[in-house]
């Protein structure tokens, strides 16, 4: 489809990068198909990363992803998961080419300032997880 899910993370909105993101989002042809301001609790959070529960890292990222306030959004353009995880930039932001969103405003591999969806199918799990239908436009 031509649709992806993100999530700008806890770290990025602390630190003040919120607007710069949305902003580089909105200008590489990304449009905003739904948008929320919110915290995920710890159970949430736990939820929404059970794929990765048998990795080493998931309490980690679980306590992390839970820790304060994130963006949520759906975003429409053509190749939508593949031109999005292009524009983000690779996972460790020590690696995330120059100009990437990780490149820009990331730290380390567990605070890397966003998340991109990876599959048609977990794009489509991912949004219906922060958004009912009527909050889509
Ligand atoms: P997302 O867009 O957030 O899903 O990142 P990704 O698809 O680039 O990476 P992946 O789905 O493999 O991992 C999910 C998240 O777990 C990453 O964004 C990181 O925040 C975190 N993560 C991945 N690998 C590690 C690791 O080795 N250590 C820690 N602490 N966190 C990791
Ligand atoms: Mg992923």
């Amino acid at each position: 489809t031509n649709r992806t899910f993100t999530m700008i993370k806890p770290d990025a909105v602390a630190n003040g990068h919120m607007g710069a993101i949305l902003n580089d989002i909105i200008s590489a042809g990304f449009k905003v198909i739904a948008l929320k301001y919110t915290k995920l609790s710890e159970e949430s959070a736990g939820k929404f990363y059970e794929v990765h529960k048998e990795r080493p890292f998931y309490k980690d990222l679980v306590s992390f992803m839970s820790s304060g306030p994130i963006v949520a959004a759906i975003l429409e353009k053509d190749n939508a998961i593949e031109e999005f995880r292009k524009l983000i930039g690779s996972t460790n932001p020590a690696e995330a080419a120059e100009g990437t969103i990780r490149n820009k405003y990331a730290k380390s591999i567990d605070a890397n300032a966003i998340h991109g969806s990876d599959s048609d199918e977990n794009a489509e799990i991912e949004g219906n997880f922060f958004f009912s239908a009527d909050e889509r436009f």
